[in-house]
């Protein structure tokens, strides 16, 4: 069954809070953050939302990006280097949490309206996982950065579409 692409309405109008998880936050998550939110300021939402990444584990809290997830990026011109690792706390304030793999989605609580896998967004291959990189060679780096960015294109519709319905929704000022 395809995972349905609506997105949960902002809990507060004004920012669309978006977090992307995976185990360490050196290769998966960061990845995507840097290309999502490439994507956003192209389609003029940067100013609208904000992505954050983080990783279920803690070992490499503080720490640059993986250096070949770093080069990956660097190769496809986007700027890896503004990312340090951070581990994943929860947050009530969140509107989406999109996890890389089936075993962060289990470890930060499982699924829920607004806690899904990243490629539920996949135009291409909806509701697969994000493999993990790490403990294999370069093409496993490629191979992810052409997962995210077109899972990210897709996501940044389904963001368009949540944030026009939510302007839609919200109630007119008042003239005075
Ligand atoms: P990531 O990859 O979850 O995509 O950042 C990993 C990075 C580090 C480790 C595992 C996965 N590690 O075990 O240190």
């Amino acid at each position: 069954m395809t995972p349905p692409t609506e997105l949960p309405q902002p809990r507060r109008p004004g920012t669309y809070r978006v977090a992307l998880v995976c185990l360490g936050n050196i290769c998966r998550s960061p990845m995507a953050h840097v290309v999502l939110e490439e994507r956003l300021a192209d389609a003029g939402l940067d100013g609208r939302t904000e992505v954050t990444s983080s990783g279920t584990g803690g070992w490499h809290v503080g720490h640059p990006m993986d250096r070949r997830a770093a080069a990956t990026l660097a190769g496809a011109g986007y700027d890896p280097t503004r990312h340090r690792a951070r581990q994943w706390s929860g947050n009530d304030e969140l509107d989406l949490v999109l996890a890389m793999d089936a075993d962060n989605l289990a470890d930060i609580g499982g699924r829920s309206d607004r806690v899904r896998l990243f490629r539920d967004f996949d135009p291409l291959e909806p509701g697969g996982e994000v493999p993990d990189p790490y403990y294999g060679g370069d093409s496993g780096f490629e191979e992810v950065l052409a997962m995210v960015e077109r899972t990210a294109t897709a996501l940044v519709d389904a963001l368009v579409d949540a944030l026009a319905d939510s302007l839609a929704d919200a109630p007119e000022e008042r003239a005075t």
